[in-house]
């Protein structure tokens, strides 16, 4: 017997990374999925992969009626929604706030908060129809601190949280529950324009020698995350076991939210006590350069 046993869901940007890994999980925890995407041949590849279990229809997040459109796919396939996974997203522009272009932070806003509120807005109206559901938006440890992601990213992930707990207040009367997750570094596309590194590609160990140096002086637990991660929080939300739980976002992030490691600040003490001790200057912090989409 799986977890999401006979819930209907969608899942939208689940034609690579997390979504993709999401919408395989969800399958095999019982639930039928519609994925969402506008890559086509990659979200029917994916859908033949699953079986009957799953549908591709595809959809680009800005546009309204393509959102509306894919919720009343699920009703219209499956017979009705129990479950949104609101998990579309792009990467950063990463500049700052003295050269920032409008027109591509709006486009970014537009991905993660507008194609986030269609998502709920016309999953909502199924739910309330049905009598409830839960729907899940993917935010990022850089909606709650700066420094891990372009502006533009980071802001539109700090509405996304606040979208949620405002939909979670609105929706609670009709059955709906609303939560938001927040994922730290998870090995994915977005770290390269959306395409492509997910799975296989040869660009992933480049990246993982980066992504472990970067956790290792920000990251409590030690590991990359991997997309299992944030879909386990997602399996869990969308779950009955979450039946009380609305308004909430779920970090998974090793911990990083909760504050540096303490190794690496005994380690920074240390070197503070060196040089009060015997002299010297301090050259650097220690602490990773890099920084990611989160
Ligand atoms: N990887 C991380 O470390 C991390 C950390 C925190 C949060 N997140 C968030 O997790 C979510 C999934 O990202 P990922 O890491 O799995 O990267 P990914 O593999 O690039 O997945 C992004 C997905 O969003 C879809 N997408 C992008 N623009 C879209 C649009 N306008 N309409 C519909 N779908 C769209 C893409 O599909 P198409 O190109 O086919 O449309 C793709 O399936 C994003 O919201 C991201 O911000 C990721």
């Amino acid at each position: 017997m799986g977890t999401l046993d006979g819930k209907v869901s969608v899942i939208t940007g689940a034609t690579s990374g997390i979504g993709a890994r999401a919408a395989e999980v969800f399958a095999a925890e019982g639930a039928r999925v519609v994925i969402g995407g506008r890559r086509t041949d990659e979200g029917e590849a994916l859908a033949r992969a699953i079986g009957p279990a799953a549908v591709f229809h595809r959809t680009d997040v800005c546009v309204e009626g393509e959102v509306a459109a894919l919720v009343n796919r699920a009703v219209e396939t499956f017979g009705r929604l129990d479950v949104m996974i609101n998990n579309a997203g792009s990467p950063s522009h990463l500049t700052g706030i003295m050269d920032a272009d409008v027109s591509l932070f709006e486009a970014t806003l537009s991905v993660h908060v507008s194609g986030t509120l269609l998502g709920i807005k016309h999953a909502a109206r199924a739910m309330r129809d049905s009598g409830g559901g839960s729907i899940v938006t993917m935010a990022g440890i850089a909606g709650h601190a700066g420094g891990y992601a372009g502006l533009d990213y980071s802001v539109a992930k700090a509405a996304v949280v606040h979208l949620t707990r405002c939909a979670a207040v609105e929706l609670g009367e009709h059955g709906i529950r609303v939560n938001s997750v927040s994922p730290g570094f998870v090995l994915t596309g977005v770290f390269a324009e959306g395409r492509g590194t997910a799975r296989g590609d040869a660009r992933v160990a480049g990246l993982r020698h980066f992504m472990a140096d970067m956790e290792h002086d920000q990251q409590p637990l030690p590991g990359i995350g991997a997309p299992d991660d944030p879909t386990a929080a997602m399996v869990f939300l969308a779950s009955d076991a979450a039946r009380m739980i609305s308004g909430q976002d779920l970090a998974v992030d090793g911990g990083l939210l909760a504050g540096r490691p303490t190794a690496v600040m005994l380690a920074e003490r240390a070197r503070i006590a060196g040089i009060v001790s015997g002299g010297g200057t301090v050259t650097g912090t220690g602490t990773g350069t890099g920084t990611a989409d989160a």
